[in-house]
């Protein structure tokens, strides 16, 4: 046992995670759950079929709606069972006096891979908690302006509507032509509503209904330019990407940690630039709701450590395969089933090829079919789960959709995707 023991430590060590858990290990070093072992030298198909082995996905049914939530590794599922059992044996003990220590290693160790201060990072449980704190927060009055655009996130989307009707604040909707591989004229759709009166620019990293990425850092400049703060929803980018949070320029951020960095279901990540975290209020009490504590955004209450702590071995996953290979892999998938089923007559797209502007997300539609029976026929005649997305336009609020949306992970084999192809092609007959 002390050899596997010392085996964790010296792989915790390599991937820059040994802090973590460490409270547990020595707690019970028989039954600390095993980290993830794969050899990063082998050849690529390889390498990837032993990620795919890191995970206990059906191999009957074939997922392919990563974007909406993507599956823990094994190693994340074991610790949070471990967790959960150990934390029920004394609750008050383990949770508080065990599994909170480990708190402050997890946040540095997500801070690294974010790439900011880790006292600019506050621990949430999704995206909607991270990027609500911050749209209620704000203190915005009536008459300011947010620009968002028609492609924002229902939540998000909502959160401001709230804002509008209970502080009088103006929402604005850019309109960009999507997909697009102009940035130019992306960026005109946003700094084009901008105005004396606007305060922020709301901006979805990578658009979920089609897998747009939208460029940023040159929003967020000329918005900056003009005094105007910056809020990314980086639902889908975190653990996709490969990049800091930095390299965004933006004001505030805040991301799920259960779609790309396959965490266990409930984690998010809020970031607020250290000068501003003051100007935020809380959504939950605090008894310094004015402080510049980062912290003050996680008085939750009774919550799950077992799911926060688990998420430990998502990541030390993650940093093994490495953020760049593993976005060039799944940007790679993406485009081997569009590359295949683009020559199926009939077919067209809502998503860009090109890196820069897509990955992981890619959405196509058959000419004359509806959405929702594309995606049924999917998954009734060949058990290949995607989604449909319809939505009718609102003008100049929301854009409309009718496709289906293809998301692959890490774990996906081009096996799978030629089946999905095979069946794509059969729905032409
Ligand atoms: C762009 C975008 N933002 C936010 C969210 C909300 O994520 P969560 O449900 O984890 O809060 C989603 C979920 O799919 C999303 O696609």
């Amino acid at each position: 046992m002390t050899d596997r023991r010392s085996f964790i430590q010296q792989s915790a060590a390599l991937l820059g995670g040994l802090a973590l858990h460490q409270t547990v290990h020595a707690a019970f070093p028989d039954i600390a759950p095993a980290r993830p072992v794969l050899d990063p030298t082998t050849d690529e198909e390889d390498f990837w079929r032993q990620v795919r082995a890191a995970y206990a996905c059906s191999p009957t049914l074939i997922n392919l709606n990563n974007g909406g939530v993507s599956p823990s590794p094994r190693a994340a599922m074991e610790a949070l069972d471990h967790y959960n059992r150990m934390c029920n044996e004394a609750p008050s003990y383990y949770m508080w006096r065990i599994l909170d220590q480990d708190r402050e290693p997890l946040r540095m160790n997500l801070a690294e891979l974010a790439g900011v201060p880790h006292d600019e990072l506050a621990m949430c449980r999704n995206a909607t908690e991270a990027l609500n704190t911050i749209i209620f927060g704000l203190p915005l009055k009536a008459g300011d302006e947010v620009v968002g655009s028609t492609y924002d996130y229902p939540n998000m989307y909502n959160a401001w509507r709230q804002r509008a009707q209970r502080d009088g604040v103006r929402l604005v909707y850019a309109d960009p032509q999507l997909p697009s591989e102009d940035e130019a004229a992306m960026v005109e759709a946003f700094t084009s509503k901008f105005t004396a009166r606007t305060k922020l620019v709301h901006i979805t990293h990578i658009i979920n209904w089609n897998g747009q990425i939208l460029p940023v850092r040159k929003i967020a400049a000329a918005a900056h330019a003009q005094g105007i703060e910056v809020l990314v929803d980086a639902a889908h980018s975190f653990g996709l990407l490969d990049y800091s949070i930095t390299d965004l320029g933006c004001d505030y951020w805040g991301t799920s940690l259960h779609k790309f960095l396959c965490a266990p279901f409930g984690n998010g990540l809020m970031w607020v630039k250290k000068e501003k975290i003051a100007k935020i209020w809380p959504l939950l009490s605090n008894d310094k709701p004015q402080g510049d504590d980062i912290r003050k955004f996680e008085t939750l209450g009774t919550r799950s450590f077992p799911i926060e702590m688990a998420t430990g071995y998502s990541l030390d996953l993650h940093n093994l395969i490495g953020p760049q290979r593993k976005q060039q892999r799944i940007h790679y998938l993406k485009n081997y089933w569009m590359e295949r089923v683009r020559e199926v007559p009939g077919v067209f797209f809502k998503t860009s090829m090109a890196p820069a502007h897509g990955c992981a997300i890619g959405v196509f539609g058959i000419e004359g079919r509806k959405a929702t029976d594309i995606s049924e026929q999917l998954f009734s005649k060949w058990k290949i789960h995607t989604v449909a997305i319809e939505r009718e336009a609102k003008a100049g609020i929301e854009a409309p959709f009718n496709h289906v949306r293809v998301t692959p992970n890490v774990y996906t084999t081009t096996q799978e995707l030629d089946r999905f192809v095979e069946a794509v092609r059969s729905l032409i007959g």
